[in-house]
């Protein structure tokens, strides 16, 4: 696997290693209030950015063009902001997780674009 396949798959792997060890500390320190920017963490930059790399995998011709290029910075810049949106509005202010669900949305966007031209 390379490119930009291996970008996702990657990104997926470190996410999901930070969020498991995000999860272990939870358990340790019996403090859940951060279950749901744990949660987000592992499925929006976990589970997604890897069904992603498998698809660019399967689709090479896909992962050349400039949209899986736009797709896989919408989709990091979702999977930090998200997740860090989440955590701040356990105990402040919503506008960051706001920010972070339109960039995980403007993402799923771009896949679904991607999906459709790819049809053919
Ligand atoms: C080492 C691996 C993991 C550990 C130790 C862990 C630990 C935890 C803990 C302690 C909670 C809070 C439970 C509670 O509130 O009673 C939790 C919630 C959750 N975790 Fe994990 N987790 C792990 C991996 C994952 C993965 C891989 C996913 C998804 C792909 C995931 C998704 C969730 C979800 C959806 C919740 C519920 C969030 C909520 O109630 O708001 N977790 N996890």
């Amino acid at each position: 696997m390379k490119g930009l396949a291996f970008a996702f798959v990657l990104s997926a792997a470190v996410y999901l290693t930070i969020g498991m060890l995000w999860g272990i500390t939870m358990g340790i320190q019996e403090d859940f209030t951060m279950a749901p920017a744990h949660a987000h963490l592992n499925l929006v930059g976990g589970v997604l950015m890897a069904l992603f790399g498998l698809y660019y995998h399967a689709v090479p011709a896909a992962a050349a063009t400039g949209l899986a290029k736009l797709h896989f910075g919408l989709a990091t810049l979702g999977a930090w902001v998200f997740p860090t949106g989440i955590a701040i509005a356990q105990r402040g202010p919503h506008g960051v997780a706001i920010i972070g669900s339109f960039l995980v949305l403007a993402a799923m966007l771009a896949f679904l674009v991607m999906v459709l031209r790819d049809r053919a």
